[in-house]
């Protein structure tokens, strides 16, 4: 059964973050201002175990959800995620994907793929360790990064999908020499709009590389042609280079709002419902599940919840709605 919204859009998408923390610090998400020693993390009994989060997920299946990411924080910072990638795969007809920053694929991608893990997408701002490590704010090198798409790409995890987040002054002029390189490697990458989500990443419009601004940098020295989206509602607008070397995907959020044909939804790791990324509020899950629901009274809640959103937050973005409270984006994913 499909469920629709108040404008007609179609459950299609699952986002289920798993944990809200991460390894790295980087400067657009997780700042070290907000995260730091004395952050106050979910401890493990907030957050949804792997049998209460595959529960979820399959009463989502049955309503024609498509493709479930996985996401965090970073997802691979939680013991055992290959168990949950292993309960989740025995639902059928699922595209079963992960964004994650990298840094631990040499470890898991290979047991990632045996588990039923379909493809993964690695987020990796610069190839230019100062930009980079200045952007994770942990001294990470970009190298260990590589290694890890290296590892997946051998581990069968294909297509490897790579996201850039562009912020003007910060790695604008990563651009170029990132679509080279990902050329060469055959992996496609996405640049992002650097995002008002949540309250602390200090965002303002100044900061905003637009899609276009991007896709004539690229263009300029490597031209490009668009190309046809892969299914209704992708999230990346699809760019091929005119001599046959692969593509390029922007994700142009801010200049180009795509909340038309959004049909995301995302649980949060403290079992949380959120119908659009800048919410303000979820929809508790976790009670109902710790307090004796059926599976019938979770369906009627999740097709209560869809079927009053209405959500389109970038669509009527304004000086106003960046100053509203908002989730953080490590608290219910990407
Ligand atoms: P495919 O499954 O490969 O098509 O991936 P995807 O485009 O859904 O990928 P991904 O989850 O990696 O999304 C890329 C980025 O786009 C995210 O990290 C967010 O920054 C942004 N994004 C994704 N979904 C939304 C959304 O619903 N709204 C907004 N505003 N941004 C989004
Ligand atoms: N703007 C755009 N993208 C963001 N991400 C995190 N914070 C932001 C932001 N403020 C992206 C990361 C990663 C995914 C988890 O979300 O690059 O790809
Ligand atoms: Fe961690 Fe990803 Fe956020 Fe960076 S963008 S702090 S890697 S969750
Ligand atoms: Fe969907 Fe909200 Fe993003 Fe619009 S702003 S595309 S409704 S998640």
């Amino acid at each position: 059964m499909t469920l629709l919204d108040t404008l007609d859009r179609p459950l299609r998408d699952l986002r289920i973050s798993v944990t809200d923390r991460c390894n790295f610090r980087c400067v657009y998400c997780m700042p070290k201002e907000t995260f730091g020693s004395d952050f106050k993390f979910l401890r493990h009994e907030q957050i949804l175990s792997y049998e209460e989060i595959t529960r979820l997920a399959r009463i989502f299946a049955s309503f024609g959800v498509k493709k479930i990411r996985l996401t965090g924080g970073e997802p691979l910072v939680r013991k055992d995620l290959p168990d949950l990638v292993r309960m989740l795969s025995e639902i059928p007809n699922l595209d079963l994907t992960m964004t994650t920053n990298g840094s631990l694929l040499p470890r898991f991608a290979q047991e990632l793929k045996d588990a039923g893990l379909n493809r993964i997408t690695v987020s990796l701002d610069s190839l230019d360790n100062n930009i980079f490590k200045a952007m994770n704010d942990v001294d990470f090198p970009v190298e260990k990064v590589l290694e890890g798409m290296d590892a997946a790409a051998s581990a069968g995890l294909a297509p490897i999908k790579v996201n850039m987040v562009v912020k003007r002054g910060l790695n604008e002029d990563s651009i170029l020499p990132m679509a080279r390189f990902f050329r060469e490697k055959g992996y496609i990458l996405r640049f992002i709009e650097f995002m008002d989500v949540g309250s602390t990443n200090g965002w303002r419009m100044d900061d905003v590389v637009s899609a276009k601004e991007i896709v004539q940098i690229i263009s300029r020295e490597m031209p490009l042609e668009p190309a046809d989206p892969n299914y209704r509602g992708e999230v990346a607008e699809r760019w091929r280079y005119k001599d046959g070397g692969g593509e390029i995907g922007v994700i142009a959020s801010v200049t180009q709002a795509f909340c038309r044909d959004c049909n995301r939804a995302r649980l949060s790791a403290e079992g949380k419902l959120y119908t659009c990324l800048f919410a303000i509020k979820g929809h508790d899950f976790k009670s109902m599940l710790r307090g004796g629901a059926t599976d019938e009274e979770l369906a009627a809640e999740i097709e209560k919840v869809w079927g009053k959103r209405a959500d389109r937050y970038s669509e009527i973005r304004s000086e106003n709605t960046t100053q509203l409270p908002k989730v953080e984006m490590s608290h219910i994913g990407g």
